[in-house]
């Protein structure tokens, strides 16, 4: 196991009937701002909720925040707190409010231009704002961790930023608010969640075992409950065992300690920004791609991986392995999620694209060895057709 120092100060309040807790969590003398996407709180009541448990102080709203929030509309939001001098933020939303949310904390106090933060992948981060969170999304884990990924329209550009100063103090995470979900958009939340786990779990053997152990029982859950949280968009156990595990899958516990890849999602946020596919579906289409491309350096984990999480005993090594990746396909499919780019109407063409996109913004060494190259993402590429 790596050494690691681990650090997460978002208090969790989690559970039906938790927004009118806001009064409580948020500070009586805030100059606050809500943070919100499209029309999606307003229509399902959770604004007004939230307004209304917070009656007593003055509160100003932006809405607008984009899925895949852009730098554009962010900046606007950035000046307006600027001018009004607010000083706590909360964000209402899925993981694009909240990744939104927390750019504006940091960029509030940064002096230059702040797209240098995204460039600089928020090292550069010196303060941000307190901000709160009330989650309507159970996905990118965004409401316990200190990372958010931002896009810039006119740079095609989707990039990320990690830092301590961009924890979430609190997140109000009700599984009811979940309720009002586009089942798509369900099903993307679970596949997220899942590639969150195997990006920090399928690498290779690091003697992290409880981590391990963690990562498989978070990846099983999933598996028990996806397809029920699909079909059964009300039910109160189903909705909260997804919230939980969506949160814990990204949270910082399960990879501390631990080598980690990540270069599915580089790829994908590459897709996103050229072609708009939603960042889960992206996923689906590139992390099955990128375990058959990569199996030589990942065999003893995805050994491990098809024996524990699916059960998979029989047959000789390659065998197995090949079932894996089938399994781990057929999860995405089983959900709803296409799984290659062709799906997409995307080929051969497009592909050169995307590896100018990444040469571009530097990924050029990704996984958890430093060892995929673009010629190594090329195949994954290739593989995904
Ligand atoms: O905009 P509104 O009208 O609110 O509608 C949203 C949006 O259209 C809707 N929605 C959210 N809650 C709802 C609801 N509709 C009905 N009822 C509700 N309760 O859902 C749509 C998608 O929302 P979005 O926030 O974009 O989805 P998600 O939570 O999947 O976030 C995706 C973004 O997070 C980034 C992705 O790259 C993408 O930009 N990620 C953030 C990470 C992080 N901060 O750690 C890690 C992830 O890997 C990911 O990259
Ligand atoms: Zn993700």
């Amino acid at each position: 196991m790596q050494n690691f120092d681990y650090y997460n100060p978002t208090k969790i309040v989690f559970g039906k009937d938790t927004i009118k807790r806001l009064d409580n969590l948020v500070p009586r003398d805030a100059r606050l701002l809500i943070l919100y996407g499209g029309s999606s709180a307003e229509k399902n009541g959770t604004l007004d909720e939230v307004r209304c448990a917070l009656a007593n102080r003055t509160i100003h709203e932006f809405g607008g925040i984009e899925p895949n929030p852009t730098y554009e509309t962010l900046i606007k939001a950035v000046e307006w707190v600027r001018s009004n001098e607010v000083d706590f933020l909360l964000a209402v939303g899925g993981g694009s409010v909240i990744d939104g949310t927390k750019f504006v904390a940091a960029a509030v106090h940064f002096d230059g231009d702040p797209w240098c933060i995204l460039e600089e992948r928020g090292r550069n981060i010196r303060s941000a704002l307190p901000f709160g969170v009330v989650l309507t999304l159970p996905a990118t884990g965004s409401e316990m961790n200190n990372v958010a990924v931002i896009t810039n329209k006119a740079k095609q550009a989707k990039r990320d930023l990690i830092n301590s100063s961009v924890f979430p103090r609190f997140s109000i995470t009700d599984p009811t608010k979940t309720y009002t979900l586009p089942l798509r958009q369900v099903a993307n939340g679970v596949a997220d969640a899942f590639a969150h786990i195997m990006e920090q779990y399928l690498t290779y053997p690091a003697k992290g075992m409880l981590q391990d152990r963690f990562a498989e029982g978070v990846l099983q859950t999933l598996i028990e409950i996806g397809s029920q949280a699909i079909n059964s968009p009300d039910n109160y156990d189903i909705r909260a065992n997804l919230m939980w595990a969506a949160t814990s899958a990204l949270n910082g516990l399960i990879g501390a300690g631990m080598p980690q890849d990540w270069a599915s999602h580089m790829i994908g946020h590459e897709l996103t920004a050229l072609y708009g596919i939603d960042h889960a579906r992206t996923l689906a289409i590139i992390l099955p791609a990128n375990l058959q491309i990569r199996r030589e350096s990942k065999r003893g984990k995805l050994l491990q991986y098809g024996e524990r999480v699916w059960g998979i005993t029989s047959g000789n090594e390659e065998q197995r392995i090949d079932q894996a990746i089938a399994h781990t396909r057929s999860f995405f499919e089983n959900l709803g999620l296409q799984t290659h780019l062709s799906d997409y109407n995307l080929g051969v063409d497009d592909i050169e694209c995307l590896i100018k996109q990444l040469e571009a913004h530097g990924m050029t060494q990704l996984g958890e060895n430093s060892d995929v190259t673009l010629d190594i993402s090329r195949q994954i590429l290739h593989a995904s057709l």
